[in-house]
């Protein structure tokens, strides 16, 4: 358990009215209902009442994740707990959406001057298409997802990831949104000591929230982040210079990138993988294969497989694929990640899951050093127990090494 604490404010982040800061503690505080207070009756609605109506009518008990969600569906509290959800989480986007619209004009603007200042390359390209399994949906609810522009410059879909991303975790990514960088650069520092990578690429950065970490853990590496959202790059870029940062950000496909051939010596992504597709996936895994010179490791942290996990919990993860437009969730897990990063060349031996604890929990144990949010808002304002993406408090990292001689 910690005390987690509120979103450090940036130049970049869009402030809320009185109102508006209202209506997004509401939202967060419904999540945090749904999740802490609702969630836990599941297993023994399942155990006690939905198992037993499930094989009145099959003849058998429920067998996998399927079947749980044959013997949930029909129960008024599953049914309960997942309309819930669903609003809470629509909820959540449209208490940010006002502060957005409302400050628009100024936040391209800052996006502009901050720009304008970095030391670092922005390269966005007007002709870019991005793929379709973006643009297709409104993945978990964003309205806009994290590609549409609608006026010149546009950062809106950027400004409200950035603060919807804070809410939708509950505080658990840290003041500046960045545990799943932290925690990817604290096991780089623990599991691969003596490694200095001299270029690092972070695959889907979005707003550059994990990004960020690598160049303060690597000051001296040339660091990039790629997004194929034209709004989420120049947001990115604009976010870094204005907490001082110099990294590079463009909009590029991670299925085919401009980068040459072994550019990089370490790879990593957060959370990229599961918003792809079956199609796409493959293709990433290889191209990270040829931008990792000999030797380089890539780093993806996402879903953990479904086989490490019992059916009841694969059946509530999967509850994202259902009802939060997040069509490639569970399928995703299903994949033999290991055998395609071998098929994309890396060698067996080199490829394995891991776990990279949470940097915040680990913080919270040593007494929250290293995390504390601005000075005005670094205010304790709940606890938190680890949840659904990091179960066990860790993140799951798919890691691979490419051969030295290739
Ligand atoms: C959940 S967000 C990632 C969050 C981010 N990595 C972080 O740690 O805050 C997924 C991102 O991947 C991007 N994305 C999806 N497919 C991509 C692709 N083929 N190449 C590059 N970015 C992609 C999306 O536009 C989105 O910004």
């Amino acid at each position: 358990m910690l005390n987690t604490f509120q979103q450090a404010r940036h130049p970049m982040l869009p402030s809320a009215t009185h109102d508006e800061a209202s209506r997004q503690e509401f939202s967060k505080s419904l999540k945090q209902f749904v999740q802490q207070g609702l969630l836990p009756g599941l297993q023994p609605v399942f155990t006690h009442r939905a198992t037993q109506a499930f094989e009145r009518a099959h003849g058998h008990a429920p067998k996998d994740r399927r079947d749980i969600r044959k013997a949930m569906e029909p129960d008024p509290y599953f049914q309960h707990y997942a309309a819930l959800n669903r609003i809470s989480q629509e909820m959540m986007w449209n208490s940010v959406i006002d502060s957005v619209e409302r400050q628009l004009p100024d936040l391209i603007d800052n996006a502009r001057k901050f720009s304008a200042q970095s030391k670092a390359e922005l390269r966005l390209d007007a002709d870019f298409v991005p793929p379709r399994y973006v643009t297709a949906l409104d993945i978990h609810c964003m309205p806009g997802g994290y590609a549409s522009e609608v006026t010149a410059d546009d950062v809106s879909v950027a400004a409200l990831y950035d603060r919807g991303a804070y809410l939708y975790g509950m505080g658990f990514a840290g003041p500046l949104n960045d545990d799943m960088g932290r925690s990817v650069c604290n096991y780089v520092k623990r599991n691969l000591p003596g490694f200095k990578p001299r270029r690092i690429l972070d695959m889907g950065c979005t707003v550059g929230h994990s990004t960020l970490p690598y160049k303060t853990l690597f000051p001296d590496a040339e660091v990039w982040g790629i997004d194929v959202g034209g709004p989420v790059i120049r947001y990115a870029h604009a976010r870094a210079a204005a907490l001082g940062v110099d990294v590079n950000f463009a909009q590029m496909n991670a299925e085919k990138t401009d980068f040459e051939d072994g550019h990089f010596d370490l790879i990593v992504s957060h959370i990229l993988l599961h918003e792809t597709s079956g199609k796409a996936m493959p293709r990433i895994v290889r191209e990270c294969h040829r931008l990792l010179s000999p030797g380089g490791y890539v780093i993806h942290a996402d879903l953990p497989p479904f086989d490490l996990m019992s059916p009841f919990t694969q059946f509530i993860l999967d509850n994202e694929t259902w009802y939060n437009n997040e069509p490639f969730w569970g399928a995703m897990r299903e994949l033999d990640q290991i055998q395609l990063a071998v098929d994309a060349g890396f060698p067996r031996d080199s490829v394995k899951f891991a776990t990279a604890p949470m940097a915040i929990l680990e913080s919270a144990a040593e007494g929250a050093a290293g995390y504390t949010g601005d000075s005005t808002s670094a205010v304790a304002e709940r606890e938190f127990t680890a949840g659904e993406f990091a179960p066990g408090g860790g993140w799951e990292v798919l890691v691979a090494r490419k051969a030295v001689l290739a």
